[in-house]
């Protein structure tokens, strides 16, 4: 079988932009991407595509309507398709065994059931969500056990390795990609149908083929990895504000080390979706009767909570232990920069602490939209009172109008913008002393303090502005 056409379910940050790549790579091939959300679907079908990427507005506009399209007609997509994406969320438990930690893979399973239920001839059913060890099995006992007499199913898992606002660069150059299936001769014949689409433009040695279990566990396993860099670097950073000694210096001269390496060592105030798969991983270990395994890893999550709490707790200390009734501007909410994505943002974080502290918040992001904001921090997990919540938070179109008036501002996301702000501007137009917490080490720390801000970041002491200096006696804030 040559594959002609693909049915992706699921329209999200995975599906989306995974899929207009294999359109714009892959001409011949028809792809449909189908959700059960009509408006997310209308969105991907509108101007204003649901997702914020870098280059994906271009591709999608150039080849929506000719070989790529966005479908709620999921039984159709289903019919015509060869091979079937699943990329559909995978969020942690919130009920019954494994809440809080295990993954819900009750998407995963309504989609395989969609299928079993559809399917009238052959398919090549690929895992593209994060899915625990084994996932594969589930979705092909479910699909074995309601397959139509002479359907027969090939199980795929072909994790995605993108990371979001640099989606598209990934999936055009990735460091790999990543196959598993089973080892059978039919199962290495849909390996091959599958390595076909990509080795449209990815070079064939780039493209790994491992047992389905491998493929699963070193999505995991990578994603835990890049956690565990991150959590070493933020532990380092406590001891830099301890010591004396500079986290970026630090991570400049371990990152020369060629074992070590560069890249992932910036200190911040912690991380993202990572905690969901970690949180997995943890299940998995303690599931599998690995409690030394498990504890190791939750040792990586436990420094990325202890990271978001060190760092509010020190924007409240630092207003002299309370912030009841002071206006405090965040700038930037999404989980880093070059995404609308707030899920797990650390900025929902330090917006809870400091609204549970009675600070009144201004808040500014880019790309994240209004209801957005104000559904993450209304949301039952983070507030008793959304009324309250509403009274207390406020969205501006852009970082002066934020910051005009405040008494501190919190870089919670390394948008490049916040980084060219005319910062003279803002201190003069607000309260004095004017603070700055630098969440994500990206302003000229030295040039603030000549301003006149109080300045404070991750993983480095600094001076206090040079008139406070004169009487304070104590050069450290
Ligand atoms: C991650 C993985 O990188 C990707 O391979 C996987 O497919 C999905 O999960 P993503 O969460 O989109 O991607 O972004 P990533 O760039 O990994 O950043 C995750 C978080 O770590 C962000 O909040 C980021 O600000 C933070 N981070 C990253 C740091 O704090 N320091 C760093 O050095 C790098
Ligand atoms: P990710 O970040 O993993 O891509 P998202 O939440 O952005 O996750 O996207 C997952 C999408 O999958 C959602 O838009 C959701 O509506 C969709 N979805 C979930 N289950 C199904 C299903 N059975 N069929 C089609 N779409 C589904």
């Amino acid at each position: 079988m040559v594959v002609k056409n693909i049915c992706c379910l699921g329209a999200g940050y995975v599906g989306g932009p995974t899929c207009s790549v294999i359109a714009s790579k892959c001409p011949e091939i028809k792809v449909t991407v189908v959700d059960k959300s009509v408006t997310r679907i209308a969105q991907w079908n509108s101007e204003k595509l649901p997702i914020y990427e870098p280059g994906l507005d271009e591709i999608v506009k150039a080849r929506r309507g000719k070989n790529l399209f966005f479908s709620n007609n999921i039984e159709k997509a289903i019919l015509e398709a060869d091979l079937i994406f699943i990329s559909v969320n995978t969020p942690t438990k919130t009920f019954g065994n494994g809440k809080g930690r295990a993954a819900d893979l009750k998407y995963v399973e309504g989609a395989a059931r969609m299928i079993a239920d559809i399917a009238k001839s052959n398919k090549i059913v690929v895992e593209k969500s994060t899915v625990p060890v084994r996932a594969a099995e589930s979705i092909m006992n479910i699909l074995k056990a309601n397959n139509e007499p002479g359907v027969s199913y090939q199980i795929l898992s072909n994790p995605e390795f993108l990371a979001e606002g640099t989606a598209i660069q990934d999936l055009m150059h990735p460091d790999r990609v990543l196959i598993g299936g089973e080892e059978t001769p039919e199962g290495q014949l849909a390996i091959e149908e599958l390595c076909s689409i990509y080795e449209h433009w990815i070079p064939r040695k780039s493209i790994l083929t491992t047992n389905t279990w491998s493929s699963e566990l070193s999505k995991l396993a990578a994603n835990a990895m890049l956690a565990q860099r991150i959590s070493s670097i933020n532990s380092l950073s406590a001891v830099c504000e301890a010591t004396g000694a500079d986290v970026s210096e630090v991570a400049v001269a371990i990152g020369l080390d060629s074992r070590i390496g560069p890249k992932f060592l910036q200190a911040s105030i912690g991380g993202s979706c990572f905690q969901k798969d970690i949180l997995n991983l943890v299940y998995i270990c303690e599931s599998l009767s690995l409690p030394e395994v498990a504890a190791y890893w939750q040792q990586v999550i436990d420094m990325n909570e202890y990271q978001k709490t060190r760092f509010t707790a020190k924007v409240v200390q630092s207003l002299f232990n309370t912030v009841s009734g002071k206006n405090i501007t965040l700038l930037g909410f999404a989980f880093k920069k070059n995404t609308g994505d707030t899920r797990e943002s650390p900025a929902i974080h330090v917006a809870k602490t400091l609204l549970d502290e009675g600070a009144s918040l201004n808040i500014y992001d880019p790309k994240v939209e209004e209801s957005q904001i104000l559904y993450d921090l209304t949301h039952p997990s983070i507030c008793e009172s959304p009324e309250e919540v509403k009274k207390l938070v406020k969205i501006y179109p852009d970082a002066y109008s934020a910051t005009n008036g405040a008494h501190a501002v919190v870089i919670c996301t390394e948008w490049d913008e916040f980084v060219t702000l005319d910062y003279r501007e803002i201190y003069r137009s607000m309260m004095k002393p004017a603070y700055i917490f630098d969440g994500r080490k990206i302003l000229d720390h030295e040039e603030l303090i000549n301003i006149g801000f109080h300045v404070q970041t991750i993983g480095k002491r600094l001076p206090r502005p040079l008139s406070t200096r004169m009487w304070s006696g104590t050069a450290v804030v």
